[in-house]
C-alpha cells in the first residue's frame, strides 16, 4: 500500500509517499481501506520529532482519524462486515491507503456524509466528548469558553455544545475567525489580539463567567481561565501551546470550588476509546444523521501533497478541519 511517511523529524517535506505492507487485522480489529484522513496538530508535533506515537502504532505514518470501507476484518469482530462505511479514531497510521483499527474504535459513516466528512469527526468529537462532558460535566443551560475557537476542536465545541444547549464563546486570532465561529453558532467571539478575554466573558455572562473552559493555550491564559470561571466552574486542558508552568492562589480554588483538570487521547488504551465510541454515538450521532451539525472542512489534499497541508495547518491560516483524499470517495 501507499502510505505517507515521516522520513526524518523535520519540516513539512519529510512528508513523502512510500510503498509499505499493508497491516494485517489482529483479532477484534478491522482492516479499513482508507478514503480519506483527517489532519490534526498533533500531527505537526509527530513529524517535528515531539510527539512519537504509542506502543504498537506505527512510528514513522502520522494520522489520527479516518474514514472508508472495512475490507477484511479479524477473529472475533462482531459489529462490522466487509464493505461497511466506517470512521475511526486510531492511535496512528491514518495516512496510508490501509490501517488496522480495535472494532469498537470505529463508528458508522453518518447519514448522507462523504468520507471526507466523516474522516473529519472522530478526533475532535470523542476529544470534546470526554473533555467538555465527561470531565468538565458541562449540562444544557451552562456555558461554554473554548479558546482557539476557529480550530477542528473548536469549531466541533461551538456545534456539539451549541446543539446540545449551552452558550459557546470563543477566542481568535483575527476579525475574520471570529465571525466564522459566529457563523457557526458561537454565542460569542473574542478577537485575542484587540479585547481582553476576560473582559468580554464578564460582560457577555453579566459578570458571572462561565461553567467549564477548554483550553489549549496553557499558562498564558491561565490566570485569565480562572477570572473567567463562575463559582464551581472547570477548567480542562487539552494543550499547553503557550506554557506549562502556571502560578495559583490555592485559596481561590477552595472558596470558589473550581476544578482544573485535563487530558491526552491519544495513548488512551483501546477499551477507553471504545467506550467513548459508544458514548459519542449515542449522544452526538443522532444529531450528525439528522444533519443538526454539519463539519466544517477547510480544505481537500490528495494525500500526495500531504506537505502541503501540513504547511496550511501550520500557517493557522485554516478555519475547521483539513482533510486529505487517499481514494475517490
Ligand atoms: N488533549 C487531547 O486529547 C487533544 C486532542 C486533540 C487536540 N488537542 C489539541 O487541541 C488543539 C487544537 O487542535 P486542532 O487539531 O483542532 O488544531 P488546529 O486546527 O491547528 O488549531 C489550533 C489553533 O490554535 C490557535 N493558536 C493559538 N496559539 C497558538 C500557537 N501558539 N500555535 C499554534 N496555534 C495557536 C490558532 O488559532 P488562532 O490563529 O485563532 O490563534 C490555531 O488555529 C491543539 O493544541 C491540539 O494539540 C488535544
Amino acid at each position: 500500500m501507499k502510505a505517507i511517511i515521516i522520513t526524518q523529524p523535520g519540516d513539512p517535506e519529510v512528508l513523502k509517499p512510500e510503498e509499505r505492507p499493508t497491516p494485517i487485522p489482529s483479532p477484534g480489529e478491522v482492516l479499513i481501506k482508507v478514503s480519506a484522513a483527517g489532519l490534526n496538530r498533533l500531527d505537526i508535533y509527530q513529524r517535528k520529532g515531539n510527539y512519537p506515537a504509542p506502543q504498537g502504532a506505527p512510528q514513522d505514518i502520522p494520522g489520527l482519524e479516518v474514514a472508508g470501507v472495512i475490507s477484511a476484518t479479524g477473529e472475533n469482530v462482531e459489529r462490522w462486515k466487509v464493505g461497511d462505511k466506517v470512521c475511526a479514531l486510531i492511535a496512528g497510521g491514518g495516512y496510508a491507503e490501509y490501517c488496522v483499527v480495535p472494532e469498537g474504535q470505529c463508528l458508522p459513516v453518518p447519514d448522507g456524509f462523504t468520507f471526507e466528512e466523516a474522516a473529519s469527526l472522530p478526533e475532535t468529537y470523542f476529544t470534546i466528548w470526554y473533555n467538555v462532558y465527561r470531565l468538565g460535566k458541562l449540562k444544557a443551560g451552562e456555558s461554554l469558553l473554548v479558546h482557539g475557537g476557529s480550530s477542528g476542536i473548536g469549531i466541533s465545541a461551538i456545534h456539539i455544545a451549541t446543539a446540545l444547549g449551552s452558550n459557546v464563546y470563543i477566542t481568535a486570532g483575527t476579525d475574520e475567525k471570529c465571525a466564522f465561529c459566529l457563523e457557526q453558532g458561537a454565542a460569542g467571539a473574542i478577537n485575542y489580539n484587540t479585547e481582553d478575554f476576560t473582559e468580554k466573558i464578564k460582560s457577555f455572562t453579566g459578570g458571572r463567567g462561565v461553567d467549564v473552559i477548554l483550553d489549549m493555550i496553557g499558562a498564558k491564559y491561565f490566570p485569565g481561565n480562572i477570572a473567567s470561571l463562575a463559582d464551581d466552574g472547570r477548567l480542562v486542558f487539552i494543550n499547553t501551546m503557550q506554557g506549562r508552568e502556571a502560578q495559583v492562589d490555592l485559596s481561590v480554588i477552595m472558596r470558589r470550588r473550581l476544578t482544573i483538570t485535563g487530558s491526552t487521547m491519544r495513548s488512551r488504551e483501546p477499551e477507553f476509546k471504545s467506550q467513548l465510541a459508544y458514548e459519542v454515538e449515542q449522544n452526538i450521532w443522532p444529531l450528525l444523521n439528522a444533519r443538526k451539525i454539519k463539519p466544517v472542512i477547510h480544505r481537500v489534499f490528495d494525500a500526495a501533497d500531504a506537505a502541503e497541508a501540513h504547511k496550511l495547518m501550520e500557517s493557522s491560516t485554516h478555519s475547521g478541519k483539513i482533510i486529505l483524499r487517499f481514494q475517490a470517495t
